[in-house]
């Protein structure tokens, strides 16, 4: 009787409580076959969460993982756009379905509306409905790694995902700058705020091969690992402006994201 015992575990609280928790009970039901949730994230936006997902994710799938990636950037999604997807999530069964690419399982808004250029208006509350139906409505089926790209900002939809989701942790990402740190920061403190892990900081848009003051400091003061750095490289302009994935494309950069996912993944 699982629901009589989160029920009875939390008699007096508030009615949202509760009803956060039982969504929870059933979030960890759907996703019970993926084994880490790992979360791309910074409160700043631009420093490059999407493009380092899709790269983690990709790596992963390189390594022989069997991995998922959903865009949580529910009103501005541009995972679809950065890999040419034009495909819609089939909406007429229950539950839905990820779409295939590359061997990656991939959710994202834009899979859901039909047009794609129309500017997503909603309230907090139809972002967090629209994360509920990813977790709870979404068969992801058995993963090893379900990656979660983050929008900017520390409301709703990061709070949403780190209220509902039983996540193995954060990577936060970071350019060479002290106000992209200082953002990270509050992204950071978030997490381990609402009781996460943060797995270590990536600094992207990187001048060299070693990360900059403003980065090692951001991981000293979160006692975070700096997991690399990734550098500013055409790759990835090409990847936003007509599409290919840096780690397929280039060894080098496949190798730098391995090495950044050494500790986490081995292999
Ligand atoms: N390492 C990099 N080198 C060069 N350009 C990059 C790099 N990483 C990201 N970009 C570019 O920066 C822009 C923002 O990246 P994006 O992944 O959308 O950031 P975010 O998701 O944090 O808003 C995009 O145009 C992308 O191509
Ligand atoms: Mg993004």
């Amino acid at each position: 009787m699982a629901d009589g015992g989160v029920v009875e575990s939390v008699k007096g609280m508030h009615p949202s409580f509760l009803n956060v928790i039982k969504q929870k009970e059933r979030v960890r039901e759907r996703l019970k076959g993926v084994k880490n949730k790992i979360g791309v994230y910074s409160a700043k936006g631009g420093v490059g969460k999407t493009s380092i997902s899709i790269n983690i994710a990709y790596t992963l799938m390189r390594m022989g993982f069997r991995v998922g990636l959903l865009d949580a950037d529910i009103d501005c999604p541009n995972v679809t756009t950065f890999l040419n997807i034009s495909d819609k999530m089939d909406l007429s069964g229950f539950p839905l379905r990820p779409i295939e690419k590359d061997g990656v399982r991939i959710a994202s808004t834009s899979m859901i509306v039909d047009d794609n250029k129309r500017p997503i208006i909603w309230r907090g509350p139809m972002i967090a409905k629209m994360l509920g139906d990813f977790f709870e409505n979404t068969d992801w089926g058995e993963l090893d790694y379900l990656i979660i790209d983050l929008p900017p900002g520390t409301s709703d939809s990061p709070l949403s995902i780190l209220q509902l989701v039983d996540m193995r942790g954060f990577i936060l990402v970071t350019t060479p700058s002290r106000v992209s740190a200082s953002d990270s920061m509050r992204s950071g403190l978030m997490v381990r705020r609402l009781g996460a892990a943060i797995l270590g900081v990536v600094e992207n848009m990187s001048e060299g091969d070693v990360p900059s003051r403003a980065t090692v400091e951001l991981a000293k003061e979160l006692d975070a690992k700096v997991l690399g750095c990734v550098g500013f490289d055409r790759i990835f302009k090409d990847m936003d402006n007509i599409g290919g994935v840096p780690v397929l494309r280039d060894e080098r950069v496949y190798e730098r994201f391995r090495g950044i996912l050494e500790d986490l993944a081995g292999r």
